[in-house]
């Protein structure tokens, strides 16, 4: 009886392996079969759009951190407080790091449906790319110069030293515009220079 039932058994599972077989019998095309290490990063959208949506609002979460107003009582400096304040410091600076890699990736300067300058002054979008092509080391410092200002902001998140993110920011904006000057809008280093070197002074009325 016990030798029935097995047999029996095996004639089921010979029947769903046959079954299986069948259903397997047009696997699919070998290439569709890709293994990790094969797969290949594509880039999806354009460095103009990774600025305006992913680079551009990290920034300003870094940015806008601290303030410093003038009111009646003095120059009144403002500090990221909370947890969720500083981790929204940490969001920014570290979306700024991992997001310069997407830059090391080739792809287009512009979408295909806005393939033009917006502004005068700057280049249009082929010219950026070809002088990227030319010159791939200037293109990758700039990478590595902002790289590393937005990790420094994540040593400065962790020791909660809020007043060190005045002095970070500034050298971030100088890293974005440093490979915007030279990549970007080139025509506007003097005009640029010129306000960087320029100082203020305030002198207050006489009494
Ligand atoms: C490695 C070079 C590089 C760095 C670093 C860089 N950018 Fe850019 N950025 C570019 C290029 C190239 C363009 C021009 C793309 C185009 O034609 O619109 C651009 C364009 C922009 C634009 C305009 C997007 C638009 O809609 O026209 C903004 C805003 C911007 N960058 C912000 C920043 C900020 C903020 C930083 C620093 C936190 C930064 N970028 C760092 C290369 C860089």
């Amino acid at each position: 009886m016990s030798a029935y039932r097995s047999a029996g058994t095996r004639a089921v599972l010979l029947v769903t392996a046959g079954i299986l077989l069948t259903q397997c019998s047009t696997p699919p095309p070998a290439a569709e079969v890709v293994s990790p290490a094969e797969a290949a990063i594509a880039p999806l959208v354009s460095i103009r759009e990774l600025m305006t949506y992913i680079i551009d609002p990290a920034s300003d979460g870094v940015f806008d951190a601290v303030g410093a107003d003038v009111t009646d009582a003095g120059v009144v400096e403002t500090f990221p407080e909370t947890d969720d304040d500083w981790a929204e410091v940490q969001r920014g600076a570290l979306t700024m790091a991992e997001g310069m890699n997407l830059l090391r990736l080739p792809r287009r300067v512009a979408p295909a449906d806005d393939n033009v300058a917006k502004n005068p002054g700057e280049l249009p979008p082929a010219e950026v790319e070809a002088k990227i092509a030319a010159s791939p080391e200037l293109w990758a410092s700039h990478i590595d110069r902002l790289q590393q200002e937005a990790m420094k902001v994540l040593d400065i998140v962790k020791a909660r030293q809020g007043d060190q993110l005045f002095d970070a920011g500034s050298a971030i904006d100088a890293a974005c515009e440093a490979c915007h000057l030279d990549f970007w809008y080139p025509g506007d280093r003097e005009a640029v220079e010129r306000f960087n070197n320029s100082t203020t002074t305030f002198d207050p009325p006489a009494p």
